[in-house]
Parts: C-alpha cells; structure tokens; sequence
C-alpha cells in the first residue's frame, strides 16, 4: 500500500496525524485559557466532555494519532539512517541552511513524549479514566479546577511544563511548514510564507501555555481554587447527583441550593450520625443506607480536602479555637 510501502506515503501520514495534533493542541489551549478567564465554566466544559461516547470516541481518535506519529517517525528516522549509512557519521557540522530542530525532531519528540506521560497522570488519569473505572477518588472527576490546583501547587510542575514547552515550540516551529513539504506543496513562493506562518501560530499557542502555566502555579499557591466561593458552591453541586441515588432528588435540590458553608456543616454532621451504632442498628433494613453513609463520607472528604490549609480548616480546628487568656 502507498501509505506504508512508500517513505512519500509514511511522510505524508506523519503530515497529517501531525496537523490534526497541532489542531488538537490549539483547541487544548483555547479551553485552558477558559479556566483563566471563568473557572466554573472551564469546569462546565469538563463535565460537558467527562467520560461521555463522544468524549471517549475523541480521546480513542487522539491516542491513535498520537501512536500513528511517533511509531511512523521513529520508522521514518531508521529507514534515513540506514539510507546515509556512512555518510551520517562522516558528517560533523550542521549543514548551512539546516535548522537544528529538524536535525532533531526526534529527540525533541521524545521530551515531549515524556512531558506527556507526566501529563495523562495528572490529568486524564484522575479524570476521564476514574470516570471509565467507576473509582472515584477524593476530588470529583468533573472538577477540572481542582486538578490544576494538585498539578500546580506541586514546585517541580512548572519546571516540567516550561521544559516541555520549549521543545514542543522547537518541535512545531520545523514541523508546521514541514509537513506542508511532504504534502508536496513544495513551492518558493508558499514555503517561506508558511514558515512564517507556522512561527506565527506556534508561538501564540506555545505563549499561551507558558502563561496559563505560569497563572495556575501562582493561583494553586494561593490556594484559589479551593476557596473561590464561586468554585467551592460548583464542587458542592457536583455532589448532587450521589444524593439523589442516596437520598432522593430533595436533598440533591438542597444540596445544590443551600451555601457552601451551611451545607458542609449540616453533611459534617449527619455524617456523624450515619456513622454512629444506634443509626447502623435503626436503619439495619434499609437498603439504601450504604449509598447513604457513602454520599455522606465523600462529600466531607471533599469538604476536608477544601477547607484544609485554608481559614475555615483553622476555625474548625479545636486547638485553634482556645481563646487566648
Ligand atoms: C498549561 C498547560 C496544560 C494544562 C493546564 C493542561 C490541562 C489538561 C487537562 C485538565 C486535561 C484533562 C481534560 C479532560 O480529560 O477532560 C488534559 C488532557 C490532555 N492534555 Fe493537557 N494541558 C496542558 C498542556 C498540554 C500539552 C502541551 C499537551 C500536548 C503536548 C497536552 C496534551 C493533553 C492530552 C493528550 C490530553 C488527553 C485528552 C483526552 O482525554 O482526550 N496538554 N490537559
């Protein structure tokens, strides 16, 4: 077949897998600058995507791009250095003319590779594929924000990303105009104006990123996406639908209406007295009273993992709360 026997057919799916990821990567970054603008409607957005068929069905189409890319480019850099053979080795200096970064597009593949693999822990890992398993953890799986203040608030995130960034800006800036060249759109006129292009675009997306970067490591700092009381009523509602398998569509409505503060003190509370022996022995014949003690445990874990480090984890705090005399 043309797209795998020929090396045009190989460069040209590199072209392609790689436009659509440059595509990819432009929408990943307009969504992020979202959360920098209006957090609880980046976090719509997450919910709006979550785990649903066509999410899952997007995530899949972008694996097999990513996949199709570097097991073609890894082929494509074995069959070049089995080509030169010798003349690879005879050659010392960068020829004039030659971009260093097309010299290493693997290599510069390959950071960003890893950066990624750092990247899905973080982020997809916690929240599409928990949403896949069924194993939810402390922080809802919709809760985008709340992901960015874990990544962020860690010393080394930043590091990583700025790293990363570097070599993807290296990465894209050669391959934009590049794979316009394996296309066959090799002419004087369009590859100097495309490169031109290419820097143009690459660097505002690649800008972007260092600058959301930047802006959630700052904020994850101050703790502001546990505390934004805008935030903290989106997290709180986000337990809703837990209590109405729990509890019934009443108290998801409360849940949703009450304020963040009355509502926690009031699930602190009950939780307490789900889990004491007299509730367990009173509601022994009631079926739903697992998924009960369940709703009620997960949402004051949530409410503990907001409040710690904060005023209201002070205030809660009986050592904190002795008056001095
Ligand atoms: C400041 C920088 C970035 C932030 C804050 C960020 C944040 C996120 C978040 C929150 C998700 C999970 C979205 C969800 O599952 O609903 C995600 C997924 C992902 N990110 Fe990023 N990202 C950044 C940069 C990048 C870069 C530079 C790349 C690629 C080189 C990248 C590749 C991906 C991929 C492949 C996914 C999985 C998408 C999917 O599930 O379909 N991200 N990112």
């Amino acid at each position: 077949m043309w797209l795998t026997c020929s090396s045009v057919g190989r460069k040209f799916i590199m072209a392609l897998t790689g436009a659509c990821l440059v595509l990819f990567l432009t929408f990943h970054c307009v969504m992020n600058a979202v959360c920098i603008v209006w957090p609880a409607a980046y976090n719509s957005i997450c919910e709006f995507l979550g785990a649903n068929w066509y999410a899952l069905i997007a995530s899949a189409g972008l694996a097999v791009l990513f996949i199709l890319h570097i097991c073609y480019a890894v082929w494509l850099t074995i069959q070049n250095r089995k080509a030169r053979g010798e003349i690879r080795y005879s050659i010392e200096r960068r020829p004039a003319g030659v971009e260093w970064s097309s010299q290493n597009m693997l290599i510069l593949g390959f950071v960003v590779l890893a950066f990624l693999v750092v990247h899905l822990i973080q982020f997809w890992a916690k929240m599409q594929w928990v949403e896949i398993i069924g194993n939810h953890g402390t922080i809802p799986a919709v809760a985008g924000t709340l992901f960015i203040q874990e990544a962020f608030s860690q010393f080394w995130t930043i590091i990583v990303y700025i790293i990363a960034f570097i070599a993807l800006w290296f990465h894209l800036q050669h391959g934009f105009w590049s794979m316009f060249q394996s296309v066959g759109w090799d002419n004087t006129t369009w590859i100097p104006r495309l490169k031109c292009i290419g820097n143009w675009w690459v660097s505002i997306v690649i800008a972007l990123f260092v600058a959301q970067a930047i802006v959630f490591t700052v904020r994850a700092h101050e703790n502001h996406y546990k505390t934004d009381p805008a935030l903290r009523a989106q997290y709180k509602a986000m337990l809703a639908p837990a209590f109405a398998d729990a509890f019934g569509p009443d108290a998801a409505q409360a849940v949703e209406a009450a304020p963040y503060d009355q509502i926690s003190a009031q699930i602190r509370q009950m939780e307490m007295q789900f889990n004491s022996d007299q509730a367990r022995a009173y509601n022994e014949n009631n079926p739903k009273f697992e998924a009960q003690v369940h709703a009620l445990e997960s949402a004051v874990k949530l409410f503990d993992y907001l409040e710690e480090g904060t005023d209201k984890d002070a205030e809660s705090d009986p050592m904190m709360m002795v008056q001095p005399q």
